[in-house]
């Protein structure tokens, strides 16, 4: 009526080692012990047989079910094992690597860098200033008047130092306050909110003749917006000797513009005024947008603002021990983000410090 027991065990341990894959393995699992299997067949007839071989070929029967359920796990863990391998064994080390893209300089240093190589090309040195600066050299060294707005807590960052913060004696009013005034006052430390106090600490360890450029950056107190930035960077430019006249100035900064947007820039000075310089001017050069026709950039006048300068003011030459009967001088001071703005006509300064590539890419 049945197969030998024996028979089947060995077509059965055949088939399942012979199992090239999961599926081979699921189809003689299947054909043994599935619902039609020859297993199940077999239980399901036991009531066919003789009282005294049901026990025997049933004992049998559920043997070879347990060995076969046991030996289709422990295949099944095997080929498991083996896909593993295999896929390990696909690696193929000789195919190129991913490649990590080189990055390279942000934007605003490649702008600082190529005004400064302009400077050094024509005698400046490099020379730069902390962030963190005195109220005296950043104002008062300057010829900023006490009064001054830019001075104003609303325009400098001013930072909490104890020498700032006099301590309130108990129990009465401050009287000391008034009285220690203009010393304290000087002890105040600020971010810096121009590269100018390099000027008072450049000149006040060398004497003349000075030509210096200050690449570095600069805070002030105002909201974000496309033109605003409560940091940005700016490159401060002074020359010191006997006899510096303003045309020297006027030509040095002919040189850069030349340099820096083109050797057909037109430039002209307007006049303006600065503590720490006198005569002062501001520099604009003609609208590299519409070329001085007027557009949306411009403001349709045609030219666009770039710096501030003028000759140094005998104040500051009193404050740093230069005699300004012996020596002359000029000083300028460009911001940086907007140089780059107009080179590469960006039109918004939080670009430069989002950090998304897509922008950074494409310098
Ligand atoms: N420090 C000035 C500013 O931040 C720029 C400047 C520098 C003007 C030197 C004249 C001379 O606006």
């Amino acid at each position: 009526m049945f197969r030998n027991i024996s028979d089947i065990e060995k077509d059965a341990f055949e088939e399942i080692q012979k199992a090239q894959d999961i599926s081979d393995l699921e189809k003689a699992r299947i054909k043994y012990l599935g619902r039609r299997g020859i297993i199940t067949d077999i239980m399901s007839r036991l009531p066919e047989l003789s009282p005294e071989q049901r026990p025997l070929v049933g004992k049998q029967a559920n043997d070879l079910k347990v060995k076969l359920i046991a030996l289709l796990s422990e295949k099944q863990r095997q080929l498991k094992d083996t896909v593993q391998t295999e896929t390990k064994e696909k690696l193929d080390l000789s195919l190129p690597g991913i490649k990590e893209e080189p990055g390279h300089e942000h934007p605003l240093t490649i702008t600082i860098k190529k005004i400064c190589d302009i400077f050094v090309g024509i005698g400046f040195k490099v020379v730069e200033g902390p962030e963190i600066e005195t109220e005296y050299n950043n104002f008062t060294g300057l010829n900023i008047p006490i009064e001054h707005p830019s001075r104003d807590v609303f325009d400098t960052f001013y930072l909490a130092t104890r020498s700032s913060m006099p301590a309130r004696p108990a129990g009465g009013l401050d009287t000391r306050k008034n009285e220690n005034r203009g010393s304290r006052i000087e002890d105040r430390l600020l971010l810096r909110s121009h590269t100018s106090p390099v000027q008072i600490r450049a000149m006040s360890k060398y004497k003349p003749p000075l030509a210096v450029v200050v690449p570095g950056k600069v805070y002030r107190p105002d909201a974000v917006d496309a033109s605003h930035s409560f940091m940005f960077h700016q490159v401060e430019g002074f020359l010191v000797d006997s006899d510096v006249k303003f045309s020297h100035l006027k030509g040095v900064l002919t040189h850069f513009c030349k340099e820096m947007f083109g050797k057909d820039i037109k430039m002209r000075f307007r006049p303006h005024f600065f503590p720490f310089t006198e005569p002062s001017a501001e520099v604009d050069i003609s609208c590299i947008i519409c070329k001085g026709k007027g557009c949306s950039v411009c403001g349709r006048k045609g030219w666009l603002e770039i710096l501030g300068s003028g000759m140094i003011h005998p104040n500051v030459f009193k404050h740093v021990g230069y005699d300004s009967k012996k020596y002359t001088g000029f000083a300028f001071g460009m911001g940086v983000e907007r140089i780059a703005m107009l080179k590469y006509g960006i039109n918004d300064i939080r670009l430069f410090f989002e950090n998304d590539l897509r922008f950074l890419k494409q310098f």
